[in-house]
């Protein structure tokens, strides 16, 4: 079974195919980082423009490169939400009138239900049960997971996801956006101890986090550091190393608590090299494994999607023709398919 995989939640056009028997066949991801550069973020309409212009040239593409024609396929998924509703709508038309077109199953998925996967396209896939982190953008989810839309939610940010933490503090730092990438170059240079950033809600039980503080902190610390040399890469590397210990405390109580064996960190701030070899530490310590999805498929893609797709049809799922996209979308909500 071959699903074509097409995302376009927020300011990524990513599109794949995933071939049951092979594995993933190709992918391509357009970025559109340069075209919100000068925005400092996102602007939803300018997204929305862009994936209509790349999405069908990208299609052409991968599946070129998979060396499939369009008959070849079984079906098309495409992320539903939560997102941009602006922009889920173009990946969501183009992939139900691929659909139609030629009879095929169209299937909406959760885009972070497909990052939460995203670790089972690796060698050595992690076999359920096992714990999720989920650090995007938008969410910071801790997942207990007994198998494809069996979802017991653990805890979440109550205030701004990390990846968000990232970024609003690298723009602070006057990284460019979009800032989590930059940040981490940054913190290389920095050193460990200088400043000494709160853990939020570590000490108290519980599974929650909150990040919003962090970027507080580091507003007073780079108005009283002015232009010391040096500061804004030591204030970078504080930063990180707070929210790295945070998520790793929380992963740990999360494994203790659930008996779990695996963790499973995915999402774009799963790429952060600093952050894995915190969380490998305090997995080590239990005896439990870590899967992460290889750095090109941490952030937005459409391998994912594709790759989720492919799971829900295996599974017994049609797919509807229900023509619909939704901006927020609780994870808990998803059912196991078929
Ligand atoms: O999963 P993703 O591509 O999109 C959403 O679903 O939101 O995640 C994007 C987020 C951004 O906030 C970005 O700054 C962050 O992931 N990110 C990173 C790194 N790479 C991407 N944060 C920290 N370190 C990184 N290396
Ligand atoms: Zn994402």
């Amino acid at each position: 079974m071959r699903v074509l995989g097409i995302e376009t939640s927020c300011d990524e056009t990513g599109v794949a195919v995933y071939d049951g028997d092979t594995g993933l066949l190709a992918h391509a991801v357009h970025s559109q980082v340069d075209l919100h550069a000068t925005y400092g973020g996102v602007v939803p309409e300018l997204a929305s423009r862009d994936h209509v212009r790349r999405v069908l040239p990208l299609t052409e593409q991968v599946l070129a490169e998979a060396g499939l024609e369009r008959e070849a396929l079984d079906a098309v998924a495409y992320t539903r939400g939560p997102g941009l509703v602006g922009a889920l709508l173009v990946g969501a038309s183009v992939a139900r009138s691929l659909a139609w077109a030629r009879g095929l199953p169209a299937l909406g998925v959760h885009h972070m239900e497909a990052h939460l996967l995203a670790p089972l396209l690796e060698d050595d896939p992690p076999a359920f049960p096992f714990v999720a982190l989920l650090i995007s953008g938008g969410h910071t989810l801790l997942v207990q997971v007994a198998g494809v839309g069996r979802y017991r939610a653990l805890g979440e940010s109550v205030d701004d996801a990390v990846g968000e933490a990232f970024d609003k503090t690298a723009k602070l730092l006057d990284l460019p956006y979009p800032g989590g990438p930059q940040l981490e170059r940054l913190a290389a240079e920095g050193a460990p101890d200088r400043y000494r950033f709160p853990r939020p809600m570590t000490d108290r039980p519980g599974l929650d986090f909150s990040f919003s503080g962090l970027k507080t902190f580091t507003r007073n610390l780079v108005r009283d550091a002015g232009d010391e040399p040096g500061a804004r890469a030591d204030i970078a590397r504080g930063f990180q190393d707070a929210v790295a210990d945070t998520l790793a405390i929380k992963c740990r109580r999360a494994l203790q608590h659930t008996g779990a064996q695996r963790l499973v960190v995915a999402g774009g701030v799963s790429a952060n090299r600093a952050l894995r070899r915190r969380i490998d530490a305090v997995a080590a310590e239990l005896g439990a494994t870590v899967h992460y999805p290889r750095p090109a498929l941490c952030t937005d893609n459409g391998a994912m999607i594709a790759y989720c797709g492919y799971r829900r049809l295996a599974a017994g799922e049609r797919g509807d023709i229900a023509f619909d996209v939704t901006a927020r979308w609780p994870l808990e909500t998803l059912r196991e398919p078929g």
